[in-house]
């Protein structure tokens, strides 16, 4: 009963208005406060892009020190948190692990818990962007068996976040400059990205009027799935399973069968109908990062004739399918040194600033509502009980 439209996969239900992200699909342009991507990801920078999509505008030089400082000045994690990490198997997933510790952070910020006042959800937010960096790299090192680094605060977000990750108490480790701008770049290329599955989550959890943290959390949760943010580990693991450019007709073949359930990662989009500009970028990214780093990575040949023959295949050019943001990034983010189970972790730490950027716009909607969906029933009619002997 009921006038509902059924929307399965919301694909053409608006759940809320936003300010923040534009995309047109069929266009292939993504805009943050009406920036476009490229030039976000080739001019500015990750803090700047946050305070953007935060706050609305570009900040001024001295409104981008005082963010920069905030943030900076909340990296640390409370001591007790670490033990949360003990607690896991030393070989669970990071995405495992970040979403526990993540959600653990609820129990530490009761003050968070009075999203009301518009001061606290701005300590809410700048703990989590800042916060975020430390606890992926924790896992990291959990994961290695390495001692956790603690952050720097004279290092940049980036920097700080390198050096928490891959430097060893043992010897000094020096942040390369290649690395430091090409994970920037990928973090500015992962921050927003308007409604879907993972913001979709933060939103209807925080419309509740849940703590901020485990909003977060439950973002983190969906995120992991190989449909959303897992495509950058599943699409670097099928690159290596492939393996060589001989073998792609196999797997393009797999990809168009009905009866086979394999899917080309890193392929396809429920939004862009044309190029994921976020893939242009990184595409290009993909080769200067490992020119500059004398790298020879075979997979990046194997990444660029997989794209040519997809794209001028039929099935891929009738179902408007094109390499999207998980396509590139695995193949920098190997060469950098990164694990593929790391993978999904980078993508939640750069989408934490677009998770609270939504969250805050949520919060502060005088529209806002409970999200609470209907559903079309489609179980028994009434009933009646038979007790457990008669049955
Ligand atoms: N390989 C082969 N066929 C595909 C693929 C693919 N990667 N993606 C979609 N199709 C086919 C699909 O089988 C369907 O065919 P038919 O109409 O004959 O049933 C048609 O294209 C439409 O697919 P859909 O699943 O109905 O589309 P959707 O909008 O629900 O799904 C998607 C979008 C991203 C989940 C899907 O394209 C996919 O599974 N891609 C692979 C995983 C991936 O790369 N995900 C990352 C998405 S971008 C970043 C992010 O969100 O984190």
């Amino acid at each position: 009963t009921g006038a509902f439209t059924y929307d399965p996969g919301f694909t053409s239900t608006a759940s809320c208005e936003s300010k923040i992200t534009f995309i047109d699909g069929d266009q292939g342009v993504l805009l943050h406060r009406g920036y476009p991507i490229d030039q976000l990801a080739e001019q500015s920078n990750f803090m700047e892009v946050s305070y953007l999509l935060l706050n609305g505008e570009l900040p001024s030089k001295s409104e981008l020190e005082q963010f920069s400082n905030h943030i900076t000045r909340h990296t640390m994690v409370h001591e007790q948190l670490a033990q949360f990490y003990r607690g896991f198997r030393r070989d669970a997933h990071p995405m495992a692990v970040m979403c526990g510790v993540v959600g653990a952070l609820s129990a530490f910020y009761h003050d968070s818990t009075d999203i009301s006042d518009p001061h606290q959800r701005l300590v809410a937010s700048h703990r989590l962007i800042a916060k975020i960096p430390t606890i992926a790299a924790m896992a990291y090192k959990y994961s290695v068996g390495q001692p956790f680094v603690y952050p720097k605060n004279n290092l940049s977000y980036t920097g700080n976040f390198l050096n928490m990750t891959f430097s060893v108490p043992a010897e000094e480790y020096e942040i390369d400059p290649v690395v430091e701008a090409a994970m920037d770049k990928i973090f500015i290329l992962h921050a927003d990205h308007e409604q879907n599955a993972s913001t979709s989550t933060v939103r209807l959890a925080g419309s509740s009027g849940a703590n901020p943290f485990a909003c977060i959390a439950a973002g983190i949760a969906c995120l992991w799935g190989p449909a959303h943010g897992g495509a950058n580990e599943a699409a670097l693991n099928m690159l290596r399973e492939i393996g060589h450019i001989d073998r792609i007709p196999e797997y393009i073949a797999r990809a168009k069968n009905k009866d086979d359930p394999f899917r080309l990662m890193g392929f396809g989009h429920r939004v862009y109908k044309n190029y994921d500009p976020r893939a242009k970028v990184l595409g290009k990214a993909a080769t200067e990062v490992l020119n500059k780093l004398g790298k020879q990575d075979p997979i990046l040949d194997v990444a660029r004739k997989l794209e040519e023959i997809a794209l001028t295949d039929p099935y891929f050019i009738e179902k408007k399918l094109y390499p999207n943001v998980d396509f590139y990034s695995g193949v920098i983010l190997s060469a950098i040194g990164f694990p593929t189970t790391m993978f999904t972790v980078l993508f939640a730490l750069a989408r934490t600033v677009g998770w609270v950027a939504q969250w805050n716009e949520m919060i502060a909607d005088p529209e806002q509502k409970i999200g609470r969906p209907r559903q079309l029933y489609t179980g028994a009619a009434q009933r009646d009980y038979v007790p457990l002997a008669q049955r």
